[in-house]
């Protein structure tokens, strides 16, 4: 498992980028698994990246994509992503020497920090749909001398290998749903890891298998180009304004042009009057705004703008780049700019069009519940498709084709994950 000899500029713009990662972590209130930071310092990314010059190969995002249309395929993932995946995987199996990997979309990149992580005892299968990307994985992987790591080309929506299972199975390419394979091909024990939509928002899952079901460990906001294949489910957006759009989930419609005239009434802002510390994890509270009861006419979406947009004062969103909000037939509500006070922050929500304010009151009624619970994060219940309502735990309910997704923010008991 020799990465060679490489030069001292690569090990230099390495470094670089790993105390980059390290530092960000710590912003965060974290600090990365040694194992998961020493794998990094050790495998040469631009081995993966060919033609890209250093500084690009280094750059702490996704690069060499593969477009089709305006939409990315394919990349090698974005350094700050994988680490904080291989960091929740190494977390939830207390490390990862000697374990058996199966990583879904490949690149080589990620597969050789697998190798790194599970050590010469270990095994690596990575699984891409695309001949080209899994022809450019050997290539790469065999260029670093990773040359043990076993790549397949197929659907990872089906069984790789029907007889082996894993104690790892690492998706890296964003999922709508999931499928049996992947429980079916884990060890009992065994852990998913992967970036899942739910309520159209992403997070990547630390989900660990126990007796036919996946219940979760951990959970981190992360961003995925979208799977392909018999899986594939395409995120839909509805245009409500020049760089403003409502993103959609299965079976959900907009009158894109109606909620455009709510954006032209006056917003009604409303505040929470709390008072959270900066590190506070906001997604935690956005997917518990996403399964607070609703009114009968009410849909929850997510709100996501340009710069331009938000800079021009069209929409006000706490994050541009996805807000929860709630639409009825003439109201759009949405989790509004956060208001700073002495390095403490209020929450908030604004809303446009009929009973605004009352939408917008709402809203933040669920934020205060959420302050007053302690700020939980979610925990998430994987069950098949047919599980009877009768076997599934209290929480919000999604039915998915293969599976039903259950949310709950009630931390499992000791003993059950
Ligand atoms: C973000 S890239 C993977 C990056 C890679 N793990 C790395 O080391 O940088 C996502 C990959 O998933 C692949 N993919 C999409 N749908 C898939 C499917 N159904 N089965 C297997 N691979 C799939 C794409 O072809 C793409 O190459």
């Amino acid at each position: 498992m020799s990465v060679g000899t490489m030069s001292s500029e690569s090990e230099r713009f390495r470094h670089a980028m790993v105390d980059q990662f390290v530092a960000d972590q710590a912003a965060e209130g974290c600090s990365p698994r040694p194992e998961v930071e020493a794998a990094m310092r050790a495998v040469p990314r631009e081995l993966f990246t060919p033609g890209l010059p250093l500084e690009q190969a280094y750059e702490n995002e996704a690069v060499l994509k593969k477009m089709r249309g305006d939409e990315a395929i394919s990349s090698v993932s974005a350094p700050f992503l994988i680490g904080r995946m291989l960091g929740q995987a190494a977390d939830a199996l207390d490390g990862l020497d000697g374990r058996h990997v199966l990583e879904i979309g490949s690149g080589g990149y990620n597969a050789s920090l697998l190798r790194e992580l599970v050590g010469p005892s270990g095994l690596v299968t990575t699984v891409d749909i695309d001949p080209e990307v899994t022809d450019r994985a050997v290539s790469c992987l065999a260029a670093a001398g990773y040359d043990d790591v076993t790549v397949v080309c197929a659907d990872a929506e089906h069984p790789i290998a029907p007889s082996r299972s894993f104690d790892l199975i690492i998706v890296t390419v964003g999922a709508w749903d999931i499928p049996p394979a992947w429980p079916d091909q884990l060890t009992d024990g065994g852990v998913l890891v992967l970036p899942l939509r739910t309520f159209g928002m992403t997070r990547s899952w630390a989900l660990r298998r126990r007796e036919g079901r996946l219940v979760s460990v951990s959970q981190r906001l992360c961003g995925f180009v979208s799977m392909q294949g018999a899986g594939a489910r395409e995120v839909r957006y509805a245009d409500i304004a020049d760089g403003v759009h409502l993103r959609l989930d299965e079976g959900q419609h907009v009158d894109a042009a109606a909620v455009a005239g709510l954006l032209t009434t006056p917003r009604e802002q409303v505040w929470a009057g709390v008072s959270l510390p900066p590190r506070t994890d906001l997604s935690d509270l956005d997917l518990w705004l996403a399964t607070r009861p609703r009114r009968e006419a009410e849909q929850f979406v997510v709100l996501a703008a340009q710069e331009e947009a938000v800079t021009a004062g069209v929409v006000t969103p706490s994050w541009r780049f996805a807000v929860p909000a709630t639409l009825e037939a003439s109201t759009l509500a949405y989790r509004s700019a956060l208001r700073w006070t002495d390095r403490r922050f209020d929450l908030g929500a604004c809303a446009h069009g009929t009973g605004a304010a009352a939408a917008a009151g709402r809203m933040v009624e669920h934020m205060r519940a959420w302050v007053d619970a302690g700020c939980p994060p979610p925990v998430l219940h994987v069950l098949p498709a047919h599980t009877p309502d009768g076997d599934v735990p209290e929480g919000a309910v999604l039915d998915k084709r293969h599976s039903r997704l259950v949310l709950t923010f009630t931390p499992e008991e000791k003993g059950t994950t």
